[in-house]
């Protein structure tokens, strides 16, 4: 697949169904993860994949209402990074960036993969860093969830969820997100 296809195949999809999580598509995703650019080489991830069913359940129990459809994810990835992992230049700190980076890299190739692979911030960060025996210092960035797009609606979904299902939710227009030369502060 090319990568813009990917790219514009990539959904967020809400109504998961269940897949078998194999060794080699764990190995597969991290490899993607494990070659993507950092600030001065420092690979500031580190992923938690997560397909135990005893553990997921246990993550599932702690999920606000609003992320109910997770309980059908065949694996998650806690995602985790701390600021001193990578570099800090005055106020700009990459450990944000780098693992973002690199957990865009793991979306898209579950996406060629034909997968779903869904972040997510709606998490009790605490919780799950407890339950994943992640440090205190780290912070547990997302949690991505992996499954199979089902074609049946997850009935667990809001109306708008729902809508997001058949359609990708509007962008802001093109316009306000890119400028030609110069930064303009008036939109
Ligand atoms: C950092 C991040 C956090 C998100 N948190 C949630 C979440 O808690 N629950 C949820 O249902 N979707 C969550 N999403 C999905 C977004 O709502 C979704 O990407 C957005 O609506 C655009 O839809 P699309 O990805 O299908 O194009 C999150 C996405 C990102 C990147």
């Amino acid at each position: 697949m090319d990568v813009k296809d990917a790219i514009n195949k990539r959904r967020a999809y809400r109504s998961l169904e269940n897949i078998d999580i194999t060794d080699d598509l764990i190995k597969d995703l991290a490899e993607s993860a494990h070659i993507a650019p950092s600030c001065m080489n420092n690979q500031p991830w580190r992923f938690v994949f997560v397909k135990d069913k005893v553990v997921l359940n246990k993550i599932f129990e702690t999920l606000p209402p609003t992320n109910a459809w997770v309980k059908k994810a065949s694996m998650i990835i806690g995602v985790a990074s701390k600021k001193e992992n990578d570099c800090i230049l005055g106020e700009r700190l990459y450990y944000l960036f780098d693992t973002g980076m690199a957990t865009a890299f793991i979306i898209l190739r579950a996406t060629e993969l034909d997968l779903v692979a869904h972040p997510i911030a709606g998490f009790n960060e605490e919780k799950v860093k407890e339950i994943l025996n992640i440090p205190n210092e780290m912070r547990l960035i997302t949690l991505v969830n992996v499954g199979k797009h089902s074609s049946e609606i997850n009935p667990v979904l809001s109306d708008n969820m729902k809508l997001g299902e058949k359609q990708r939710p509007p962008r802001k227009p093109l316009e306000q997100i890119r400028y030609l030369d110069k930064y303009e502060n008036n939109l």
